[in-house]
């Protein structure tokens, strides 16, 4: 009998601990059956869109991302400016500067037509960003699926929480925290910026910003002075302020470890990547980038991991939400 009640107790724990709280948790292959095509479909449509313009990969990953720190990764990011609701792409961090949403409505539209209402616009963000990664010669991952789409988007939240490129290194790492992500993840995500752009407005103050010299020796010195001349080419004290310089000027294209190694030389393009070594007071991060640098490997493994923590913030499933047919509105 005793045995009996332990093992009866045993199971229900078990059970329990897979409905955390009555939420029930993304899943791998969630459309085998439901639309066995979904994954494909994106799959194509990202690869065609990136070969016309290798730039989409980057553009596309950093959506999800936007998407994912804004209420959770719930498509929030895709709706459009309504009357009593401001969308999230006019909010400071993203106007003028997010890119990809053509990409998304065309794979949106194949969807509907292949299976009506069953595929989320937060899923397919987050296949569409593995996807980009994988093309351009990162890592691939099992993507978990499930997610339902926000019935609003935040303004306010993507002003406060999406990380300024000039925050300092506690602000970002208290930005993450807040999220669910440590340091490690910070930094292994920030190896995102191994591939696409910044506009000259985003990295402007790094370097006009007398103080950043200070962080290196004299050797280290003379050579960032060359390229920061270089970039002060590209983006004056004034004007110019779209004009773009690649966030991974070894390999702008390739997702490898190169902004690894770029840090260590202080050459990472926006603030907020230098602040990464020249703010690491007891040496933790310094030694994980070393490692990525080293390990490119090491980097992909803890990339991916890092990617699905990302993917899994504040998601809506179940009857939360619901599968949005356009995704740039809400359904009527
Ligand atoms: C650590 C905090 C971060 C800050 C402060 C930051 C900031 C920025 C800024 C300012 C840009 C350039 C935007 C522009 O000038 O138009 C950018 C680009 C980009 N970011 Fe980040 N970012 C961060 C983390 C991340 C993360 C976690 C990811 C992905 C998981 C990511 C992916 C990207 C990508 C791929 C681009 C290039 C986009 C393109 O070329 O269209 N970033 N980021
Ligand atoms: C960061 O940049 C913004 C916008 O350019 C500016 O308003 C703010 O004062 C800057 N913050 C820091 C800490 O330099």
């Amino acid at each position: 009998m005793e045995r009996m009640r332990l093992l009866f107790i045993f199971i229900s724990i078990l059970f329990n601990a897979t409905t955390l709280s009555g939420v029930e948790l993304l899943v791998h292959n969630y459309y085998k059956e439901k639309c066995p095509l979904a994954e494909d479909i994106v799959r194509h449509n990202v690869e065609v869109a990136v070969l016309k313009n290798p730039r989409l990969a980057a553009s596309l990953l950093r959506l999800h991302f936007h998407d994912c720190f804004v209420m959770g990764c719930d498509a929030s990011v895709l709706l459009d400016n309504v009357e009593g609701m401001t969308s999230e792409k006019l909010a400071g961090p993203n106007l003028n500067s997010l890119r990809g949403f053509e990409v998304i409505d065309k794979i949106k539209y194949l969807l509907e037509e292949e299976c009506p209402i069953t595929v989320s616009c937060a899923d397919i963000l987050a296949m569409a960003a593995r996807d980009a990664v994988e093309l351009r010669g990162g890592p691939r991952w099992e993507v978990l699926l499930g997610r339902k789409d926000a019935l609003e988007s935040s303004f306010s939240g993507a002003n406060i929480l999406i990380p300024a490129p000039n925050s300092s290194l506690e602000v970002l790492i208290d930005n993450f925290k807040q999220q669910g992500l440590d340091i490690e993840d910070l930094v292994t995500l920030s190896g995102s910026h191994t591939i696409g752009r910044a506009r000259c407005l985003s990295f402007r103050q790094r370097i006009y910003d007398a103080k950043e010299e200070y962080h290196y020796g004299y050797d280290h010195y003379k050579r960032y002075t060359s390229f920061r001349r270089i970039l002060r080419s590209i983006c004056p004290v004034e004007g110019r302020d779209n004009k773009f310089a690649p966030l991974d000027f070894q390999t702008p294209k390739r997702f490898d470890n190169h902004y690894f190694i770029n840090i260590l030389e202080g050459k990472g393009l926006l603030g907020s990547d230098n602040v990464l070594i020249s703010h690491d007071l007891d040496g933790k991060i310094t030694e994980q980038v070393w490692a990525y640098a080293s390990n490119e490997k090491l980097f992909f493994a803890s990339f991916a991991k890092s990617m699905i923590k990302m993917g899994n913030i504040n998601v809506l499933t179940g009857n939360e939400g619901e599968i949005r047919r356009n995704c740039r509105f809400v359904n009527a």
